[in-house]
């Protein structure tokens, strides 16, 4: 089964925040990506709120409550938001406030017990819990005293070496034995970091059964490209328009 596209929108807030205008906006790319195909959307509500906004999750989860996945770090702040706003899954995820990105999946070995109740607390509210994980079986040992509803597979790794056939095929069969894993748990597949058009053949001919693709960077980055002719034309076709006023 083909799995869904979950887009995320944080690229659009972090273009957006260039200025700190209103434009563009994330809640129209999410109208704009739904209507195209994708099943949902997903967004970091980040700790410095560097892209996405707190009012930018409450407005899409608005407008689209059964369609959104909020990526935040486990911290008794984002449970507060998360329990208040009730997201229909909920990733947890590592954050570094200097990274660029989120870098490697989380450790839960070191946060077992915190990871154990965040998980508790969100789904006693009803809102699904995705672990973001690196291919790990060390950190796959802890999902049933964790007992999450999904994991998210950190793809990055594969993503990177992707040029690289002999690195390219050991990330790639890492993914596939930890998503048998994931799936012998009963757990929701999902993947995400550094897909894109090119690498997402490769992957899903290996990992067998992804429930969920979350994408942001490469199909944003190439939405400016898709759209620039248009974008200038546009332009040019308002310059032969001129109206007099005066
Ligand atoms: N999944 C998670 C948990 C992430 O942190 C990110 C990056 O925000 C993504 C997916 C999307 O990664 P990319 O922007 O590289 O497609």
């Amino acid at each position: 089964m083909t799995p869904d596209l979950f887009v995320n929108v944080d690229h659009i807030a972090t273009l957006r925040q260039a200025r700190r205008g209103l434009s563009p906006c994330p809640l129209q790319a999410a109208k704009i990506v739904l209507e195209a195909g994708a099943k949902g959307i997903t967004v970091h509500l980040r700790e410095d709120r560097r892209h996405i906004q707190d009012r930018d999750v409450l407005a899409l989860i608005q407008a689209h409550p059964q369609q959104i996945t909020l990526e935040m770090a486990p911290t008794a702040e984002m449970l507060g938001i998360a329990l208040k706003l009730k997201p229909k899954q909920v990733t947890l995820v590592p954050e570094l406030r200097r990274e660029l990105t989120t870098e490697s999946g989380l450790n839960l070995l070191a946060q077992t017990e915190e990871l154990k109740a965040h998980t508790a607390r969100l789904r006693e509210a009803g809102i699904g819990v995705s672990l973001f994980l690196d291919p790990d079986p060390r950190q796959l040992e802890l999902l049933s005293v964790i007992e999450p509803t999904a994991v998210e597979l950190h793809t990055g790794k594969f993503a990177s070496d992707f040029e690289k056939p002999e690195a390219r095929e050991k990330a790639l069969l890492e993914l596939s034995v930890a998503g048998k894993l994931i799936q012998d748990h009963k757990l929701k597949l999902n993947a995400g970091h550094g897909l894109d058009a090119l690498n997402l053949p490769a992957l899903l001919g290996s990992v067998e059964g992804i429930a969920e693709l979350h994408i942001g960077f490469a199909l944003v980055a190439r939405a400016v490209f898709v759209g620039l002719r248009e974008a200038t034309q546009e332009t040019l076709r308002s310059m032969t328009a001129v109206e007099v006023t005066l």
